[in-house]
């Protein structure tokens, strides 16, 4: 099976969850995608749910299908979150932001009673750390801030590259004019300790460790040329 395939499947499994009436916080990423996808024809078909979109690319999706969409502003309570994961350990701990959305998912995520993660069950790992580890900043002071992130790994004890994002030769900027750090650390022995001391940082505006904030993993694994997702 491909990727998209394990993608749509666990975002399948988890439209399940979703009821008529629903708050729902709609993540970022091919993952979140499928789902903001399957989602919008059960709109068609007359289920009415309310989304917050976690970024303008989401919220491009789904108002093109039809989703009636609201902001954390007018709905700051929300049912539930879905949203894919660079990252996922055994005790839910993600690393998020390959996509350059992790503050708007975080904010998103900790307004709603529950976060579900689906993903590829490639994601799931031992250690947290191989997928480098996003940390959004503020352009202001950008070289001070890289320095105090590279001592706030070193104190974690963590070590590895800390390199500005970018594409086509300039710097990412988030949906809310930020920058991203892409940490290369390899493995995280504490991500806990880690999350605390960047936020010690002044120039972060968050990180991409989601630490005691999703309430469970979809994840869909290729086993014999069918989808399992558990
Ligand atoms: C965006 C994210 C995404 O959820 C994460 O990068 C996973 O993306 P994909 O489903 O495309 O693998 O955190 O900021």
């Amino acid at each position: 099976m491909s990727g998209p395939d394990l993608r749509r499947a666990a975002a399948a499994r988890a439209l399940e969850l979703v009821q008529p009436g629903m708050k729902l916080g709609l993540g970022t990423g091919s993952t979140a995608a499928a789902f903001v996808d399957l989602l919008g024809a059960k709109v068609r078909d007359g289920l009415d749910v309310v989304g917050v979109p976690t970024s303008e690319a989401t919220r491009i999706q789904a108002a093109g299908l039809g989703i009636r969409l609201a902001t954390l502003d007018e709905v700051p309570q929300l049912d539930l979150t879905i949203d894919g994961a660079d990252e996922v350990d055994d005790q839910l701990r993600l690393i998020k932001g390959g996509g350059a959305a992790l503050l708007r998912e975080k904010i998103v995520a900790c307004a709603s009673r529950r976060m579900v993660v689906i993903a590829d069950a490639a994601k799931h790992v031992g250690t947290l750390g191989a997928f480098p580890l996003s940390i959004e900043v503020n352009p202001f002071g950008l070289a001070a801030t890289r320095l105090a992130v590279e001592a706030a790994l070193s104190a974690s004890g963590c070590e590895g590259p800390v390199v500005v994002r970018e594409k086509d030769g300039r710097p990412v900027m988030t949906d809310g004019g930020h920058m991203i750090l892409d940490a290369r650390l390899g493995r995280i022995p504490d991500p806990e300790r880690l999350g605390a001391a960047l936020w010690s940082v002044p120039g972060v505006v968050e990180h991409g460790l989601f630490l005691g904030i999703a309430s469970a993993a979809i994840l869909a694994a290729d086993v014999g040329g069918k989808a399992e997702v558990t």
